[in-house]
């Protein structure tokens, strides 16, 4: 049996990932494909329950270190628990959100540097996703997007820090252009589903009904 594809998405606030899976979710349906759907943090119970503590509005205090190692935990979970059985299985995961995500908010956003792809080596141990899809969005159009009232405890930081980020994801980017897929964000949403499913026909060519 094939082993399964996976495909994570990424992108930073408000660069309407969120759609986009739902409509990716729509795709394996109109096509008659099998998929798991997952999310980072969280996935399993162990891993929402980080996903919590993590996202608390509450939990001010928590040190950048500890945030890292938090989001690795869950992942180091996922990844054991679902995504490799999953994968193994023969079943296609998809994953909103996953380890570039700690790489980019961490890495660079926290500016803990390279520590963060050392305790995400252990977590991840290899499996890493075969396509990346990345919503491109500057920054400062994205956070005009999200409704302040809405804000969780990491979208509170300042523009600074998802500047960082944003130059991290450009990074990861240029340091794994066969992995990622680089959507512009900043199109309509029906242009951005049309140019995700154009990938999708590439990389499911075969498996789709029509395929
Ligand atoms: P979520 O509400 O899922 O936001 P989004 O819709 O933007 O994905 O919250 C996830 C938040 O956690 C998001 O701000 C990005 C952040 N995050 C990290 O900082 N590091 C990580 O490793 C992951 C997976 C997420």
């Amino acid at each position: 049996m094939n082993r399964g594809i996976f495909i994570s998405i990424e992108g930073s606030d408000g660069s309407g990932k969120s759609t986009q899976l739902s409509y990716i979710r729509e795709y394996f349906q109109n096509n008659g494909m099998d998929a798991v759907f997952t999310r980072e943090p969280g996935g399993t119970a162990i891993g929402e329950k980080i996903r919590a503590m993590i996202l608390d509005p509450e939990n001010e205090e928590m040190c950048p270190l500890t945030e890292a190692m938090l989001y690795a935990a869950s992942r180091a979970q996922h990844v054991r628990q679902l995504i490799i059985p999953t994968l193994e299985s023969g079943r296609h995961v998809v994953c909103d959100r996953f380890v570039d995500s700690s790489i980019a908010y961490q890495g660079y956003g926290r500016e803990l540097g390279d520590c963060v792809a050392v305790i995400n080596g252990f977590a991840v141990d290899r499996c890493m996703p075969d396509y990346t899809f990345f919503l491109d969005l500057d920054p400062a159009v994205g956070r005009g997007r999200i409704k302040s009232a809405d804000f969780d405890r990491l979208e509170k930081e300042k523009m600074t820090f998802h500047q960082r980020v944003y130059d991290g994801y450009v990074k990861l980017i240029g340091e794994d252009s066969g992995r990622f897929i680089r959507i512009d964000a900043s199109k309509s949403v029906e242009e951005v589903r049309r140019e995700i499913y154009a990938h999708l026909d590439r990389i499911f060519s075969g498996e789709r009904r029509d395929g």
